[in-house]
């Protein structure tokens, strides 16, 4: 099969998200990836869209696979269902990889869908090691109430609130994640998304101080909704405003029509036992692996 390969331009957003959505919905029956993560992706501060992306094209004009590479530590590799088995996965492995070796760090990592059978046996054959687990967790939408100690309060996210939003985020975040995202770039895949969506979005409030909040992304005509960051300040954890975050979005999405609350966790985080203690379970998973360069 002839296939014609060029770096990917935010144009090509919508196409590849459907390569994934294709790959989801092979795997699990449903598309769980936002329309504009890939838009987001593409426009990282780290990436330079000439340099770290390449598209494959079928004959058709349909794109068959793609990758990125993000600050020479992170990639994503995924071939389209209908061309699988035609060694675009190692091509494009072998691109990330000698594209990675140019920023000269001494490690790559990539997720792979564990429903992926083809791509985690790729992986691994290459001698990828494991790093950690990413977990879908889900929980039925009901109309409960969010109950609050006495002194906090919750609210929708409101203009004005992306930089102390972004600070609560990132110092939560920063016990756990290999390196703090400034605001530009923590705005560009939050607050600044066309899916973000302020009224699942609450945050808590102790006086006049943002000290927690949950953000939320839209997934039009899906029956999820969908919380992408979770966080409480250190000295208010241990009062239940995690729990009267999750319990206010879900209320608010189920008046929605939503049916069900979702979100991903990281194995990094230790965040999973409280999400099952709160009622929450596991619908699927992804890998991440690691090579040394
Ligand atoms: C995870 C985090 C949001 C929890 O916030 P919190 O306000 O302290 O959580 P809550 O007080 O609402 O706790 C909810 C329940 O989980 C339990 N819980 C909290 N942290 C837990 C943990 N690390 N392990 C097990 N259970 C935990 C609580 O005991 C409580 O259960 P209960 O109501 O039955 O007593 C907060 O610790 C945080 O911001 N961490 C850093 C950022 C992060 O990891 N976010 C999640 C990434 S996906």
């Amino acid at each position: 099969m002839d296939f014609t390969r060029r770096p990917a331009t935010l144009d090509d957003a919508a196409a590849i998200h459907q390569l994934i959505a294709a790959a989801e919905r092979r795997w699990h029956g449903q598309v769980e990836a936002v329309p504009d993560a890939v838009a987001a992706d593409l426009r990282r501060p780290l990436i330079t869209l000439d340099l770290d992306t390449l598209v494959v094209e079928a004959a058709n004009g349909e794109l068959a696979a793609w990758a990125w590479v993000h600050g020479g530590r992170r990639a994503q590799v995924d071939v389209h269902p209908s061309y699988v088995g035609l060694g675009l996965g190692t091509e494009l492995l072998d691109w990330v990889e000698r594209r990675a070796r140019e920023f000269g760090t001494d490690w790559l990592a990539q997720t792979v869908d564990d429903a992926d059978k083809a791509g985690t046996e790729l992986v691994r054959s290459r001698g990828y090691e494991v790093l950690a687990t990413n977990w879908l967790l889900e929980r039925p939408v009901d109309g409960a109430e969010p109950e609050l100690s006495e002194g906090l309060t919750l609210r929708p996210f409101a203009p004005g609130d992306e930089r102390i939003v972004h600070q609560v985020v990132q110092d939560a975040f920063d016990e756990w994640q290999p390196r703090r995202h400034e605001y530009d770039e923590w705005a560009r895949t939050t607050v600044e998304r066309t899916s973000f969506d302020p009224e699942l979005s609450p945050v808590a409030v102790a006086g006049d101080e943002v000290v927690g909040a949950a953000l939320s992304l839209e997934l039009p005509g899906s029956p999820d909704a969908y919380v992408d960051q979770l966080a409480v300040r250190r000295d208010f954890r241990g009062r239940g405003l995690a729990r009267a975050l999750l319990t206010y979005t879900a209320q608010r999405a189920g008046r929605r029509g939503k049916q069900t609350l979702m979100l991903w966790t990281h194995s990094g985080t230790g965040a999973l036992a409280m999400y099952e203690r709160l009622g929450m379970r596991v619908r699927r998973s992804t890998t991440v692996y690691r090579i040394q360069l």
